[in-house]
């Protein structure tokens, strides 16, 4: 690959690693609620904080205080860039008020600064899962109108006062999580949404995706008019869903379930609603508030890239559903079956490196746009010698297979992407089970499950692996 203005970087979320979850004027959001689980175990949502629980979140791996430390060894890393979040209640600890809060406006320009000295380019997700508490418990979430309103305040606001410091930013992380009605933490991580009983889970899905696909929309078209030079993406969770066989009928299974995949960066690139979407809100009869107004800021607010993330692939077969099958995977479909031809995590997500040479051409072939995997990465257990080492080695794997999968994307098929940036480039608390255990880092933090830990940074050998892969900007791959 010859671009040398390639971004390669690491991938974080504020709720993931900041802690500080009430310092700096900050509010609650709605991940500050949730306990930790495990693999297989789901995370609870508490009604409020309740003071025998614990919340992994709250501390989280402390960046909030170790920023500059931090920082530091992501510059030794090497690293280009480096993807994260603005909390959302940091700026407006509510959500609903009027003024920004300027303690956390000053926090992010101070980590922002710091990254910029070190030769790091911040590239910003706006709502990665950290809607204020309040929007949730008050409006409703992203069920009410409001909301639209509420986030284009906030996105304007950190468009004007980073505007010279950040280009690259995305509106909402994972957007299309949430099509997985089964799981209520989709809904309310992405959303700030419960279901009510007696309400039909399909339609307020429509519903709240019509109002967070506005709201995104709206941030662009702000955004382009307070710096035009701002590209402003999408962010998906791109899960390829392979057909079983090449039986005609597993072959349409997984032309319809990829309409999961495919229906929010749609209507983010196009600026209207697919035909096969259409379809379904008249054939299930879904009364959806959608006007003309909002019709023509879609077509107006489309995005200048396609910001996703790449871990695993899955398959559908036709007229099974997996309990039936006993072979139930993440990211699974009512008819999702394991993939035999390839193996998974400790945590059940099948490892497919090809898969993200195939999404990179399928979304490129789709929509044309520049594409940017802002997330990518193995989640294990590491366990650290004597000498605090870690030798992990699968990790180096999982990532080399997936950065050449990418690379002949780029060199062979000619697919026009941006940057990597590896998720969890420091270890974090995960997102789906809230432990620690398991480790997506190049940077191990010593703090456990519990929270236990002195919370000391050491460089695994990945470091040292992925520090040689930016410096030969993917050449040398072993
Ligand atoms: C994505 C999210 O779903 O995957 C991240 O954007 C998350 O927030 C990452 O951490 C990995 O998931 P997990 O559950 O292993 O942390």
């Amino acid at each position: 690959m010859n671009n040398k203005n390639f971004l390669w970087g690491g991938a974080l979320a504020a709720h993931q690693f900041e802690g500080g979850w009430n310092e700096g004027g900050k509010g609650p959001s709605v991940v500050d609620v949730m306990t930790a689980g495990a693999h297989g175990v789901a995370r609870q949502i508490t009604d409020t904080i309740e003071s025998d629980k614990f919340y992994p979140n709250h501390t989280a791996i402390d960046f909030y205080h170790h920023y500059k430390e931090d920082i530091k060894l992501f510059a030794e890393l090497g690293l280009k860039c480096l993807r994260t979040s603005i909390a959302w209640t940091r700026i407006y600890p509510n959500g609903d008020e009027l003024e920004p809060n300027e303690a956390g406006l000053q926090f992010y320009d101070d980590v922002f600064d710091e990254l910029i000295a070190n030769g790091i380019e911040p590239v910003i997700t706006l709502s990665h899962f950290e809607i204020p508490l309040h929007l949730a418990k008050k409006y409703g979430g992203f069920k009410n109108r409001k909301m639209v309103d509420f986030f284009e305040r906030f996105a304007i606001t950190c468009f004007k006062r980073y505007q010279h410091k950040v280009k690259y930013w995305m509106t909402f992380n994972e957007i299309n999580n949430q099509m997985d009605t089964s799981n209520p933490i989709f809904f309310w991580t992405n959303s700030g949404v419960q279901v009510a009983a007696g309400e039909d889970p399909k339609q307020v899905l429509y519903q709240v995706a019509h109002y967070e696909l506005l709201a995104s929309a709206k941030a662009v078209i702000a955004g382009k008019k307070i710096n035009p030079d701002f590209q402003i993406g999408c962010m998906i969770s791109h899960v390829p869903i392979y057909p079983y066989s090449c039986h005609p009928d597993d072959i349409m299974a997984a032309e319809i379930a990829m309409r999961q995949r495919f229906f929010f960066p749609d209507v983010h690139v196009r600026g209207y609603y697919p035909n096969y979407a259409l379809k379904e809100f008249e054939r299930e009869g879904y009364q959806l508030d959608i006007t003309e107004e909002d019709l023509a800021i879609l077509k107006q607010g489309t995005v200048d890239y396609i910001g996703f993330s790449y871990y695993m692939s899955t398959v559908v077969k036709a007229n099974v559903t997996n309990d039936n099958q006993g072979n139930i995977v993440n990211g699974a479909l009512p008819n999702s079956v394991a993939n035999i031809y390839i193996k998974s995590s400790d945590w059940g997500w099948p490892i497919d490196p090809v898969g993200l040479r195939y999404v990179l051409n399928e979304l490129y072939d789709r929509y044309q746009l520049p594409l940017f995997i802002v997330e990518n990465g193995f989640g294990a257990i590491d366990e650290p010698d004597q000498h605090h080492h870690i030798e992990d080695t699968a990790r180096i794997d999982y990532l080399g297979q997936h950065i050449k999968a990418m690379l002949t994307a780029i060199d062979y098929d000619g697919v026009d992407v941006i940057g990597y940036t590896a998720w969890g480039i420091i270890d974090v608390v995960s997102f789906t089970t809230g432990e620690m255990k398991k480790r997506y880092g190049v940077i191990y933090v010593d703090r456990d499950n519990q929270g236990n830990g002195s919370m000391k940074r050491y460089k695994k050998a990945s470091f040292n692996w992925y520090h040689d892969v930016i410096k030969t900007n993917g050449k040398n791959i072993k």
